[in-house]
């Protein structure tokens, strides 16, 4: 480690002169304190990117200006305004977070770094963002991009995820601490990982750290962070029931635990279930099959999904009960508006586009 008897590592000090000049100064969750603001944004920005974050962030903001109104929103309101952002665990703990906040903090975002890692969502590194940028506080952090970073300037390898691996880094992280301005340092790191360090395209000559990089000096960059072991992925296959009746598509509530927990979905029959009986027993209808669309895929961290749509026209309805709890009509634009899992606002966009939309059909 570079410099380990100095009060301030070179690391940190070149980082935070360089992002004085830099750096990102002026997204929307910079310039606050408002402990509320920066735990959203930084919630938003696990796994996506600032630029998709932007437009949701003011959009959430305008609807729950604080904590209370948050905290006091339903589920479904504030899925819907998280809908496409993807991701639906971050809206629901968001969510419950707010909750707890409400009940055990008397609705005051808590100061002491224990208390913010306890709410639902909040990692470790999510935690110490807020403490330093809310709170000031002389915290390390190691998302993605500290990683990314990190590894291949100290010249780390071993995949990141790995527990020992990620103990070392956190250890490296807090080691490199500056004694002074740390927000800024944090804000240097991200911003160095997001605009100049990145994944792929690299720019090390617009690199303030870039003298002192092992994955530079020995030809690393392009291989560190060390990825994750491959290993085959199970696969599971659903046939997803597009029921169309009226200008409008059936979609349900799914449980709130398990994937897509709280959306809305279309509803699903196994390979070899009977659809007609199915939608008889299920829904209470007569249903005419009417064709398929193409398969979709779509990966899980620890399973990918084969996706059978099936398009069905409602021919006759028996209870007259057509809309039960868990159940709702919507148009396919209203159901494009509604917290809906990625792989089905793909089929409904396809429904638009090639004309199988339920009026056309
Ligand atoms: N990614 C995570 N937190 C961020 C922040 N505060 N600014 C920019 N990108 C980020």
């Amino acid at each position: 480690m570079e410099n380990s008897h100095d009060a301030m590592s070179d690391f940190a000090q070149h980082l935070i002169r360089w992002q004085q000049t830099h750096g990102r100064h002026h997204l929307p969750w910079q310039g606050t304190h408002d402990a509320y603001r920066i735990w959203l944004s930084e919630i938003m920005l696990q796994q996506t990117q600032v630029g998709t974050v932007i437009p949701y962030y003011r959009r959430f903001l305008e609807r729950f200006p604080d904590l209370a109104r948050l905290a006091e929103a339903s589920q479904d309101e504030v899925l819907e305004l998280w809908s496409g952002l993807g991701y639906y665990s971050r809206g629901r703990n968001l969510h419950a977070a707010a909750q707890q906040v409400r009940e055990q903090h008397g609705g005051i975002f808590p100061e002491r770094v224990e208390d913010i890692v306890a709410l639902p969502g909040v990692g470790r590194s999510t935690a110490h963002a807020i403490a330093a940028f809310a709170f000031g506080r002389r915290v390390a952090i190691l998302d993605g991009n500290v990683k990314r970073v990190l590894t291949r300037h100290f010249g780390i390898t071993g995949h990141p995820g790995e527990k020992k691996v990620e103990t070392a880094l956190w250890q490296l992280a807090e080691s490199l601490l500056p004694t002074h301005s740390v927000a800024t340092y944090i804000q240097a790191q991200m911003d160095l990982g997001a605009t100049v360090c990145t994944r792929s395209r690299v720019a090390c000559g617009s690199c303030p750290v870039s003298a002192s990089c092992i994955a530079r000096a020995t030809n690393q960059v392009a291989v560190l962070p060390t990825p994750r072991p491959r290993k085959v992925t199970p696969q599971k296959t659903t046939r997803m029931l597009i029921l169309r009746h009226a200008g409008e598509i059936l979609l349900e509530k799914r449980p709130s635990i398990g994937i897509w927990g709280g959306l809305w979905s279309l509803p699903e029959a196994g390979m070899n279930t009977d659809i007609a009986a199915h939608c008889r027993t299920r829904f209470g209808v007569e249903t005419v099959i009417t064709g398929n669309l193409p398969e979709l895929k779509h990966s899980f961290t620890h399973f990918s999904l084969r996706i059978a749509p099936q398009l069905l026209d409602v021919a006759r309805i028996h209870h007259g009960v057509m809309e039960q709890a868990g159940q709702r009509w919507l148009t396919p634009e209203d159901a494009l508006q509604t917290a809906i899992p990625t792989p089905v606002r793909k089929l409904i966009q396809q429904l638009l586009e090639t004309g199988y939309a339920p009026w056309s059909g």
